[in-house]
Protein backbone atom coordinates (compact mmCIF):
# COMPACT_ATOMS: atom_id res chain seq x y z
CA UNK A 1 0.00 0.00 0.00
CA UNK A 2 1.61 3.13 -1.12
CA UNK A 3 2.55 4.83 2.17
CA UNK A 4 0.05 8.18 2.99
CA UNK A 5 2.19 11.88 2.94
CA UNK A 6 0.76 14.83 4.87
CA UNK A 7 -1.28 17.00 3.47
CA UNK A 8 0.43 19.96 1.00
CA UNK A 9 1.58 22.74 2.75
CA UNK A 10 1.56 20.99 6.23
CA UNK A 11 4.67 20.30 7.70
CA UNK A 12 5.88 17.94 10.36
CA UNK A 13 8.39 18.87 12.62
CA UNK A 14 10.97 16.20 13.36
CA UNK A 15 13.15 15.54 16.32
CA UNK A 16 16.06 17.49 15.33
CA UNK A 17 14.13 20.47 14.42
CA UNK A 18 12.35 20.85 16.97
CA UNK A 19 15.31 21.44 18.92
CA UNK A 20 15.19 24.79 16.35
CA UNK A 21 11.64 25.58 17.79
CA UNK A 22 12.28 24.49 21.34
CA UNK A 23 15.33 27.10 21.48
CA UNK A 24 13.24 29.67 19.73
CA UNK A 25 9.98 29.11 22.07
CA UNK A 26 12.48 29.54 25.21
CA UNK A 27 13.52 32.50 23.96
CA UNK A 28 10.33 33.88 23.23
CA UNK A 29 8.54 32.66 27.03
CA UNK A 30 11.69 34.39 28.63
CA UNK A 31 11.22 37.77 26.86
CA UNK A 32 7.49 38.02 27.10
CA UNK A 33 7.93 37.06 30.86
CA UNK A 34 10.61 39.48 31.31
CA UNK A 35 8.54 42.00 30.23
CA UNK A 36 5.29 41.05 32.23
CA UNK A 37 2.90 39.49 29.55
CA UNK A 38 0.26 36.22 30.70
CA UNK A 39 -0.27 33.16 28.56
CA UNK A 40 -3.54 32.88 27.26
CA UNK A 41 -5.34 29.55 25.42
CA UNK A 42 -7.91 29.84 22.58
CA UNK A 43 -9.38 27.47 20.24
CA UNK A 44 -7.74 26.67 17.25
CA UNK A 45 -11.63 26.20 15.58
CA UNK A 46 -13.72 29.77 16.37
CA UNK A 47 -17.15 30.14 14.44
CA UNK A 48 -16.88 31.86 10.45
CA UNK A 49 -18.54 34.83 11.80
CA UNK A 50 -15.35 35.73 14.06
CA UNK A 51 -13.01 35.88 11.78
CA UNK A 52 -14.96 37.59 8.98
CA UNK A 53 -16.06 40.36 11.24
CA UNK A 54 -12.85 41.20 12.66
CA UNK A 55 -10.56 40.67 9.48
CA UNK A 56 -12.39 42.20 7.14
CA UNK A 57 -14.62 40.27 4.69
CA UNK A 58 -12.87 41.34 1.53
CA UNK A 59 -10.02 40.53 2.28
CA UNK A 60 -7.65 37.84 0.74
CA UNK A 61 -8.11 35.67 4.08
CA UNK A 62 -11.24 35.49 4.37
CA UNK A 63 -11.96 35.35 0.34
CA UNK A 64 -9.61 32.83 -0.20
CA UNK A 65 -7.55 31.63 2.58
CA UNK A 66 -9.52 30.29 5.21
CA UNK A 67 -9.93 26.61 6.07
CA UNK A 68 -14.32 26.74 6.47
CA UNK A 69 -16.19 24.06 6.93
CA UNK A 70 -20.21 23.15 8.55
CA UNK A 71 -19.70 20.89 11.65
CA UNK A 72 -22.15 18.39 12.60
CA UNK A 73 -24.08 20.70 13.77
CA UNK A 74 -24.50 22.40 10.79
CA UNK A 75 -22.87 25.66 12.45
CA UNK A 76 -20.45 27.12 9.90
CA UNK A 77 -16.36 27.07 11.78
CA UNK A 78 -13.10 27.88 10.28
CA UNK A 79 -9.91 27.02 11.58
CA UNK A 80 -8.15 29.71 12.75
CA UNK A 81 -6.08 31.96 10.08
CA UNK A 82 -4.58 33.95 13.02
CA UNK A 83 -4.77 34.82 16.50
CA UNK A 84 -5.78 38.35 17.38
CA UNK A 85 -9.95 37.17 16.45
CA UNK A 86 -9.48 34.13 18.64
CA UNK A 87 -7.90 36.63 21.46
CA UNK A 88 -10.37 39.16 21.58
CA UNK A 89 -13.41 36.75 21.59
CA UNK A 90 -12.13 34.92 24.92
CA UNK A 91 -10.81 37.84 26.47
CA UNK A 92 -14.04 39.28 26.00
CA UNK A 93 -15.79 36.82 26.72
CA UNK A 94 -14.59 36.02 30.40
CA UNK A 95 -14.26 39.96 31.11
CA UNK A 96 -10.86 40.26 30.71
CA UNK A 97 -11.08 43.51 28.93
CA UNK A 98 -13.69 45.35 31.34
CA UNK A 99 -11.99 48.18 32.81
CA UNK A 100 -8.51 46.39 33.03
CA UNK A 101 -5.55 46.70 31.25
CA UNK A 102 -3.81 42.97 29.98
CA UNK A 103 -0.39 41.96 28.59
CA UNK A 104 -1.93 38.88 26.74
CA UNK A 105 0.66 36.54 24.72
CA UNK A 106 -0.31 33.24 22.91
CA UNK A 107 1.52 30.66 20.59
CA UNK A 108 0.18 27.97 18.11
CA UNK A 109 -0.81 26.88 14.75
CA UNK A 110 -2.89 28.94 12.30
CA UNK A 111 -4.18 28.05 9.09
CA UNK A 112 -4.28 29.93 5.36
CA UNK A 113 -5.04 27.98 2.11
CA UNK A 114 -2.02 30.11 0.35
CA UNK A 115 0.25 29.23 -2.16
CA UNK A 116 3.13 27.32 -0.52
CA UNK A 117 6.51 28.14 -1.12
CA UNK A 118 9.93 28.49 1.25
CA UNK A 119 8.61 30.34 4.62
CA UNK A 120 4.46 30.26 3.42
CA UNK A 121 2.53 27.12 4.48
CA UNK A 122 -0.83 26.16 5.21
CA UNK A 123 -0.27 25.39 8.51
CA UNK A 124 1.72 27.66 9.90
CA UNK A 125 2.69 28.78 13.80
CA UNK A 126 2.65 32.09 15.57
CA UNK A 127 4.13 33.75 18.46
CA UNK A 128 1.68 37.05 19.57
CA UNK A 129 1.22 39.18 21.69
CA UNK A 130 -1.93 41.49 22.47
CA UNK A 131 -2.20 44.58 25.08
CA UNK A 132 -5.75 45.88 25.94
CA UNK A 133 -6.53 49.08 27.84
CA UNK A 134 -3.36 51.55 26.82
CA UNK A 135 -3.90 54.63 24.60
CA UNK A 136 -0.33 54.71 23.48
CA UNK A 137 1.94 55.39 22.25
CA UNK A 138 4.42 53.65 25.12
CA UNK A 139 2.64 50.77 24.52
CA UNK A 140 3.09 50.37 20.85
CA UNK A 141 6.88 51.31 21.77
CA UNK A 142 7.31 48.96 24.43
CA UNK A 143 5.39 46.21 22.16
CA UNK A 144 8.17 46.97 19.55
CA UNK A 145 10.88 47.21 21.92
CA UNK A 146 9.74 43.47 23.07
CA UNK A 147 10.20 42.10 19.91
CA UNK A 148 13.60 44.30 19.47
CA UNK A 149 14.42 42.16 22.75
CA UNK A 150 13.90 38.84 21.02
CA UNK A 151 16.40 39.31 17.86
CA UNK A 152 18.83 40.62 20.31
CA UNK A 153 18.48 37.58 22.17
CA UNK A 154 18.29 35.86 19.32
CA UNK A 155 21.03 38.05 17.83
CA UNK A 156 19.06 38.29 14.82
CA UNK A 157 19.09 42.07 15.02
CA UNK A 158 21.31 43.41 12.11
CA UNK A 159 18.86 40.84 9.54
CA UNK A 160 15.47 42.51 10.52
CA UNK A 161 14.24 46.20 9.75
CA UNK A 162 11.94 47.78 11.38
CA UNK A 163 9.13 49.59 9.18
CA UNK A 164 6.36 51.48 10.39
CA UNK A 165 3.21 53.40 8.42
CA UNK A 166 0.32 55.59 9.55
CA UNK A 167 -3.07 54.26 8.48
CA UNK A 168 -5.31 56.80 10.06
CA UNK A 169 -8.51 55.60 11.71
CA UNK A 170 -11.62 54.45 10.00
CA UNK A 171 -12.80 57.23 8.58
CA UNK A 172 -9.71 58.75 7.23
CA UNK A 173 -9.56 55.79 5.67
CA UNK A 174 -13.18 55.99 3.85
CA UNK A 175 -12.12 59.49 2.83
CA UNK A 176 -8.98 58.15 1.31
CA UNK A 177 -10.71 55.27 0.18
CA UNK A 178 -13.21 57.68 -2.05
CA UNK A 179 -10.20 59.13 -3.32
CA UNK A 180 -8.15 56.71 -4.16
CA UNK A 181 -11.33 54.91 -5.63
CA UNK A 182 -11.49 57.92 -8.58
CA UNK A 183 -7.88 57.72 -8.95
CA UNK A 184 -7.87 54.12 -10.07
CA UNK A 185 -11.02 54.33 -12.25
CA UNK A 186 -8.97 56.26 -14.09
CA UNK A 187 -6.39 53.93 -14.39
CA UNK A 188 -8.45 51.09 -14.67
CA UNK A 189 -6.58 50.05 -17.85
CA UNK A 190 -2.82 49.47 -16.24
CA UNK A 191 -4.34 47.27 -13.50
CA UNK A 192 -4.45 43.58 -13.84
CA UNK A 193 -7.67 42.36 -12.55
CA UNK A 194 -7.48 40.95 -9.49
CA UNK A 195 -6.32 44.75 -8.97
CA UNK A 196 -9.52 45.91 -10.94
CA UNK A 197 -11.58 43.46 -8.76
CA UNK A 198 -10.24 45.75 -5.66
CA UNK A 199 -11.28 49.30 -7.05
CA UNK A 200 -14.53 49.46 -5.06
CA UNK A 201 -14.07 46.78 -2.67
CA UNK A 202 -10.86 47.08 -0.94
CA UNK A 203 -8.82 49.97 -2.88
CA UNK A 204 -6.04 50.40 -0.62
CA UNK A 205 -4.92 46.65 -1.04
CA UNK A 206 -4.02 47.58 -4.93
CA UNK A 207 -1.17 49.75 -3.33
CA UNK A 208 0.50 46.65 -2.04
CA UNK A 209 0.09 44.57 -5.75
CA UNK A 210 4.01 43.21 -6.54
CA UNK A 211 3.21 43.44 -10.24
CA UNK A 212 5.42 46.06 -11.83
CA UNK A 213 2.91 47.48 -14.23
CA UNK A 214 0.57 48.17 -11.33
CA UNK A 215 3.11 49.72 -9.11
CA UNK A 216 3.58 51.87 -12.38
CA UNK A 217 0.12 53.01 -12.54
CA UNK A 218 -0.42 54.07 -8.90
CA UNK A 219 2.32 56.57 -9.53
CA UNK A 220 0.33 60.06 -8.09
CA UNK A 221 -1.77 58.25 -6.59
CA UNK A 222 -3.19 60.11 -3.64
CA UNK A 223 -1.51 59.26 -0.52
CA UNK A 224 -3.10 58.67 2.56
CA UNK A 225 -0.88 60.68 5.05
CA UNK A 226 -2.77 63.62 3.54
CA UNK A 227 -6.09 62.26 5.33
CA UNK A 228 -5.03 60.74 8.27
CA UNK A 229 -6.53 62.74 11.53
CA UNK A 230 -4.43 65.24 13.51
CA UNK A 231 -4.62 62.55 16.28
CA UNK A 232 -3.29 59.73 14.60
CA UNK A 233 -0.15 61.91 13.03
CA UNK A 234 0.55 63.36 16.67
CA UNK A 235 0.78 59.16 18.02
CA UNK A 236 2.70 58.15 15.32
CA UNK A 237 5.23 61.19 15.86
CA UNK A 238 5.44 60.81 19.39
CA UNK A 239 5.92 56.79 18.81
CA UNK A 240 8.70 57.70 16.25
CA UNK A 241 10.19 59.90 19.17
CA UNK A 242 10.22 56.96 21.44
CA UNK A 243 11.46 54.52 19.19
CA UNK A 244 14.53 57.10 18.71
CA UNK A 245 15.45 57.73 22.58
CA UNK A 246 14.70 53.66 22.73
CA UNK A 247 17.29 53.27 20.19
CA UNK A 248 14.67 50.82 17.74
CA UNK A 249 15.70 51.91 13.81
CA UNK A 250 12.65 52.43 11.94
CA UNK A 251 11.89 52.99 8.41
CA UNK A 252 8.56 54.94 7.23
CA UNK A 253 7.10 53.21 4.77
CA UNK A 254 3.70 54.54 3.37
CA UNK A 255 2.93 51.61 1.48
CA UNK A 256 2.42 49.45 4.39
CA UNK A 257 -1.19 48.67 5.06
CA UNK A 258 -0.90 44.97 6.26
CA UNK A 259 -4.04 42.69 5.26
CA UNK A 260 -6.12 42.84 7.96
CA UNK A 261 -9.31 45.44 8.26
CA UNK A 262 -9.23 45.79 12.18
CA UNK A 263 -5.79 47.80 11.93
CA UNK A 264 -5.86 52.02 13.11
CA UNK A 265 -3.32 54.48 13.90
CA UNK A 266 0.07 52.86 13.39
CA UNK A 267 1.06 49.64 12.08
CA UNK A 268 4.47 47.52 12.13
CA UNK A 269 6.11 44.92 10.27
CA UNK A 270 9.83 43.67 10.83
CA UNK A 271 11.10 42.45 7.72
CA UNK A 272 14.19 40.28 6.85
CA UNK A 273 15.94 40.39 3.23
CA UNK A 274 17.64 36.76 4.24
CA UNK A 275 14.37 34.90 3.71
CA UNK A 276 13.70 35.36 -0.21
CA UNK A 277 10.05 36.33 -1.08
CA UNK A 278 8.22 36.04 2.55
CA UNK A 279 10.42 38.89 4.16
CA UNK A 280 8.01 39.52 6.75
CA UNK A 281 8.90 37.82 9.95
CA UNK A 282 6.34 39.80 12.37
CA UNK A 283 3.79 42.28 11.70
CA UNK A 284 1.07 44.10 14.00
CA UNK A 285 -0.49 47.26 14.69
CA UNK A 286 -2.80 49.60 16.67
CA UNK A 287 -7.11 48.14 16.82
CA UNK A 288 -8.65 50.04 18.82
CA UNK A 289 -12.21 49.31 16.95
CA UNK A 290 -12.10 45.79 17.66
CA UNK A 291 -13.12 44.46 20.69
CA UNK A 292 -16.33 46.56 20.19
CA UNK A 293 -17.16 45.41 16.63
CA UNK A 294 -17.12 41.78 18.50
CA UNK A 295 -19.57 42.48 21.00
CA UNK A 296 -17.43 44.20 24.00
CA UNK A 297 -17.05 47.71 25.52
CA UNK A 298 -14.60 50.42 23.64
CA UNK A 299 -11.26 49.05 24.60
CA UNK A 300 -7.64 50.02 23.17
CA UNK A 301 -5.74 47.54 21.88
CA UNK A 302 -2.85 46.70 19.99
CA UNK A 303 -0.43 43.58 19.33
CA UNK A 304 1.89 41.71 16.76
CA UNK A 305 2.34 38.57 15.58
CA UNK A 306 5.77 36.42 14.57
CA UNK A 307 5.96 33.80 12.35
CA UNK A 308 7.61 30.92 13.71
CA UNK A 309 8.82 28.85 11.12
CA UNK A 310 10.08 32.36 9.18
CA UNK A 311 12.08 32.85 11.82
CA UNK A 312 13.40 29.54 12.33
CA UNK A 313 14.73 29.20 8.91
CA UNK A 314 16.45 32.36 9.90
CA UNK A 315 18.00 30.93 12.48
CA UNK A 316 18.98 27.82 11.04
CA UNK A 317 20.19 29.76 7.66
CA UNK A 318 22.20 31.94 9.72
CA UNK A 319 23.64 29.55 12.06
CA UNK A 320 22.52 31.31 14.98
CA UNK A 321 21.03 28.16 17.00
CA UNK A 322 23.47 27.35 19.18
CA UNK A 323 25.43 23.89 19.00
CA UNK A 324 24.61 22.74 22.43
CA UNK A 325 21.21 22.95 21.50
CA UNK A 326 22.01 20.04 19.09
CA UNK A 327 22.84 17.83 21.57
CA UNK A 328 20.47 17.19 24.22
CA UNK A 329 21.77 14.21 25.34
CA UNK A 330 24.99 14.66 27.74
CA UNK A 331 25.55 10.52 29.12
CA UNK A 332 24.91 7.94 27.68
CA UNK A 333 25.35 4.63 30.02
CA UNK A 334 26.67 1.49 28.01
CA UNK A 335 25.21 -1.90 29.64
CA UNK A 336 27.17 -4.56 28.28
CA UNK A 337 26.72 -8.41 29.05
CA UNK A 338 23.28 -10.28 30.69
CA UNK A 339 21.73 -9.54 33.66
CA UNK A 340 22.58 -5.77 34.44
CA UNK A 341 19.40 -3.91 33.44
CA UNK A 342 18.64 -4.00 37.07
CA UNK A 343 22.24 -1.82 38.18
CA UNK A 344 21.62 -0.27 35.04
CA UNK A 345 18.39 1.28 35.54
CA UNK A 346 19.24 2.43 39.60
CA UNK A 347 22.64 3.55 38.52
CA UNK A 348 20.89 5.91 35.31
CA UNK A 349 18.33 7.27 38.14
CA UNK A 350 20.81 7.92 40.60
CA UNK A 351 22.91 10.27 37.62
CA UNK A 352 19.68 11.75 36.97
CA UNK A 353 18.99 13.04 40.56
CA UNK A 354 22.33 13.64 41.18
CA UNK A 355 22.71 16.07 37.91
CA UNK A 356 18.80 17.20 37.09
CA UNK A 357 20.20 19.57 34.32
CA UNK A 358 21.65 16.76 32.24
CA UNK A 359 20.21 14.74 29.45
CA UNK A 360 21.08 11.23 30.68
CA UNK A 361 20.28 8.20 28.16
CA UNK A 362 20.91 4.19 29.17
CA UNK A 363 21.31 1.79 26.60
CA UNK A 364 18.70 -0.65 26.33
CA UNK A 365 18.04 -3.71 24.27
CA UNK A 366 21.66 -5.10 24.68
CA UNK A 367 24.33 -5.54 21.75
CA UNK A 368 27.89 -5.89 21.79
CA UNK A 369 30.10 -3.56 23.47
CA UNK A 370 31.60 -1.68 19.74
CA UNK A 371 27.72 -1.23 18.34
CA UNK A 372 26.57 0.59 21.69
CA UNK A 373 29.54 2.88 21.78
CA UNK A 374 28.84 3.60 18.04
CA UNK A 375 25.25 4.84 19.31
CA UNK A 376 26.84 6.37 22.19
CA UNK A 377 28.66 8.64 19.78
CA UNK A 378 25.79 8.85 17.61
CA UNK A 379 23.77 10.66 20.09
CA UNK A 380 25.92 14.03 20.53
CA UNK A 381 26.25 12.10 24.42
CA UNK A 382 29.87 14.49 25.90
CA UNK A 383 30.62 11.02 28.57
CA UNK A 384 29.83 7.57 28.29
CA UNK A 385 29.42 5.95 31.57
CA UNK A 386 29.96 2.13 30.42
CA UNK A 387 28.61 -0.77 32.94
CA UNK A 388 30.29 -3.98 32.31
CA UNK A 389 30.08 -7.71 34.25
CA UNK A 390 32.57 -9.04 35.23
CA UNK A 391 33.73 -11.90 35.78
CA UNK A 392 33.94 -12.19 39.48
CA UNK A 393 30.62 -14.27 40.19
CA UNK A 394 28.91 -11.52 42.13
CA UNK A 395 25.84 -10.32 41.25
CA UNK A 396 27.21 -6.84 42.68
CA UNK A 397 29.49 -4.32 40.26
CA UNK A 398 32.00 -2.94 41.62
CA UNK A 399 33.46 -0.43 39.18
CA UNK A 400 32.45 1.50 36.36
CA UNK A 401 34.31 2.90 33.56
CA UNK A 402 33.82 6.81 32.40
CA UNK A 403 35.20 7.82 29.32
CA UNK A 404 35.28 11.19 27.01
CA UNK A 405 33.45 10.79 23.50
CA UNK A 406 34.34 14.35 22.45
CA UNK A 407 37.97 14.97 21.88
CA UNK A 408 39.95 12.65 23.29
CA UNK A 409 39.38 9.06 24.41
CA UNK A 410 40.57 9.80 27.52
CA UNK A 411 38.93 7.19 30.40
CA UNK A 412 39.21 5.96 33.47
CA UNK A 413 37.80 2.59 36.27
CA UNK A 414 36.24 4.06 39.12
CA UNK A 415 34.34 2.81 41.92
CA UNK A 416 30.64 2.32 41.27
CA UNK A 417 30.56 3.89 44.73
CA UNK A 418 32.41 6.60 43.61
CA UNK A 419 31.25 7.42 40.20
CA UNK A 420 28.77 10.59 40.93
CA UNK A 421 31.46 12.98 42.02
CA UNK A 422 33.52 11.57 39.92
CA UNK A 423 31.35 12.27 36.63
CA UNK A 424 31.27 15.45 38.51
CA UNK A 425 34.57 15.90 37.86
CA UNK A 426 34.49 14.84 34.24
CA UNK A 427 31.95 17.45 33.02
CA UNK A 428 33.40 20.34 34.59
CA UNK A 429 36.60 19.44 32.72
CA UNK A 430 34.75 18.37 29.51
CA UNK A 431 33.84 22.08 28.62
CA UNK A 432 29.97 23.04 28.23
P1 LIG B 1 -0.01 38.64 9.76
O1 LIG B 1 0.88 39.69 9.19
O2 LIG B 1 -1.08 38.11 8.89
O3 LIG B 1 -0.62 39.28 11.08
O4 LIG B 1 0.86 37.43 10.27
C1 LIG B 1 1.94 37.63 11.17
C2 LIG B 1 3.14 36.82 10.73
O5 LIG B 1 2.78 35.45 10.55
C3 LIG B 1 3.70 37.22 9.38
O6 LIG B 1 4.57 38.33 9.50
C4 LIG B 1 4.46 35.96 8.97
O7 LIG B 1 5.72 35.93 9.59
C5 LIG B 1 3.59 34.85 9.55
N1 LIG B 1 2.77 34.24 8.50
C6 LIG B 1 1.62 34.71 7.98
N2 LIG B 1 1.14 33.87 7.04
C7 LIG B 1 2.01 32.83 6.97
C8 LIG B 1 2.09 31.62 6.19
N3 LIG B 1 1.13 31.29 5.32
N4 LIG B 1 3.15 30.80 6.37
C9 LIG B 1 4.11 31.11 7.28
N5 LIG B 1 4.08 32.22 8.05
C10 LIG B 1 3.05 33.07 7.90
C11 LIG B 1 -1.47 38.62 11.92
O8 LIG B 1 -1.71 37.43 11.87
C12 LIG B 1 -2.02 39.51 13.02
N6 LIG B 1 -2.95 38.69 13.84
C13 LIG B 1 -0.91 40.10 13.85
C14 LIG B 1 -1.40 40.95 14.97
C15 LIG B 1 -1.47 40.61 16.27
N7 LIG B 1 -1.85 42.17 14.84
C16 LIG B 1 -2.23 42.63 16.05
N8 LIG B 1 -2.02 41.66 16.91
Amino acid sequence: MAKLQAIRGMSDTLPDQSLSWQYLESAFQRIVKRFGYREIRFPIIERTELFKRSIGEVTDIVEKEMYSFDDRNGDNVSLRPEGTAGCVRAANQHGLLYNQQQRLWYSGPMFRHERPQKGRYRQFHQFGVEAFGMAGPDIDAEILQLSASLWKELDLSEYLTLQINNIGNAEDRSRYGIALTEFLKSKAQQLDEDARNRIYTNPMRVLESKIPEVQQALQGCPKLQDFVSEASQEHYLALQGLLMRANIPFIENARLVRGLDYYNYCVYEWTTESLGAQGAVCGGGRYDGLVEMLGGKPTLAAGFAIGIERLVLMLDSLGKIPEEVRKPIDVYVLVVGANLAEQALELVQRIRTEFPQLGVVSHCGGGKYNSQLKRAFNSGARLAVILEREDTGSNDLKNAKIRRLEDSKESETVEIANILPKLGEFLQNSGS
